[in-house]
């Protein structure tokens, strides 16, 4: 029985834009002045021309953009940049790799609990008052790993509580792009661009393996994250780089984005579907992005299912790595639905509804 893959969140074999990408590339390096730069060290910031184009597209400075190693590079700078100690407010749950990679830096995490509509706000408040974290990682759009769309009013009260209480906001937003239904919220950033940093990624956009990331927003915190980023490698893959900004040019990407919509659109449906014909109805219906996440039944755990998951031919992430306190995790199950087909999705759901019952 083939395995159906239900733990990582990666873009759909598919879905790569092959003959773009293969002719940008080209592009580069047959440019005699945009080779060369790709071919050179730079600095921690990343390839300038991309810089320059995204600061345009952003109305800041070239000083507001970095560019790395895919996104989750800024997390790890992030760490280096912290004084020793410094507290960090996550959602709970959050992006397992953020609480890993904080975590390794001895960063105090204070995870505050989640709500279909963002981060539980009397909860939020306390935590500020009571911790004064230097910074928040909120994941405001199509949240990994619940699917969760932080509303407007809780974006202003979020934003409101970083201006009285000082702390800067790192707003990732890899997902942003891919809404599928309902109106865009305006994003943390373009709310307070003096207090939110934005991270985004072309790998969910493109292809993971141009490893291309973006973080836009204050420029003293960007020139710590640039030394940061300098002083570990250097300077990013400027051919992966120097591609997408040919991509960008090109006018690929609003067109890239629209095939992506309507390829992951039906995906999520037929997920959510699937589970209510398999009678698992506890869980929030996103608006967008990669994830879907359902709370087991009671009765049911994580650790039980994933015991039973290899026999059945499943395979499935452990929901409590995405708390801070792993045992908040014991009923979450986080399913990824873009790189399956419909018929994996129904095999899958049918799969999982039989672990449980
Ligand atoms: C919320 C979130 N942030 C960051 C990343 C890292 O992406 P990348 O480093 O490929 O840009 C991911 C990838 O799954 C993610 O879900």
């Amino acid at each position: 029985m083939q395995t159906i893959q239900l733990t990582r969140g990666v873009p759909a074999d598919e879905s790569y834009p092959l003959e773009l990408v293969r002719e940008c590339a080209a592009a580069v390096m047959q440019d005699p002045k945009l080779s060369l730069e790709a071919m050179r060290y730079g600095t921690g910031y990343g390839f300038n021309p991309l810089r320059e184009l995204l600061a345009a597209q952003n109305g800041v400075t070239a000083d507001q953009v970095l560019i790395g190693n895919g996104s989750l590079s800024f997390v790890d700078l992030l760490g280096l940049i912290l004084t020793p100690g410094a507290t960090v407010l996550v959602e709970s749950p959050t992006y397992d790799r953020t609480i890993t990679l904080l975590k390794r830096h001895g960063v105090n995490i204070v995870a505050v609990p989640l709500e279909p509509d963002g981060v539980h706000l009397e909860a939020f408040t306390k935590a500020v008052q009571t911790y004064k974290p230097t910074l928040a990682y909120l994941i405001a759009d199509f949240q990994n790993p619940s699917g969760a769309t932080m509303s407007l009013e809780k974006r202003q009260a979020v934003l409101a509580l970083a201006e009285t209480h000082n702390f800067m906001i790192l707003e990732d937003a890899p997902y942003r792009p891919l809404r599928f239904r309902g109106t865009s919220i305006p994003s943390l950033f373009e709310l307070n661009p003096a207090k939110v940093m934005q991270m985004s990624s072309y790998t969910k956009q493109i292809s993971p393996g141009v490893r291309v990331g973006t973080l836009v927003g204050d420029k003293t915190w960007l020139a710590k994250f640039a030394k940061a980023a300098n002083d570990t490698y250097i300077s990013g893959a400027f051919l992966g780089q120097a591609t997408v900004f040919e991509f960008l040019k090109r006018g690929h990407l609003e067109p890239q984005l629209a095939r992506l919509r309507a390829l992951y659109a039906p995906r999520l449906e037929r997920m959510a579907a699937a589970l209510r014909t398999n009678g698992l109805t506890d869980f929030l219906e996103p608006d967008g992005g990669f994830f879907l996440s359902v709370n087991l039944p009671s009765g049911s755990s994580i650790a039980d299912i994933l015991g039973k998951a290899a026999n059945a031919s499943l395979a499935l992430t452990d929901g409590r790595g995405f708390f801070v306190n792993p045992a908040d995790g014991n009923q979450f199950l986080r399913l990824p639905f873009c790189a399956l087909s419909f018929e994996e999705i129904d095999e899958g759901m049918k799969r999982l509804a039989g672990l449980l019952a």
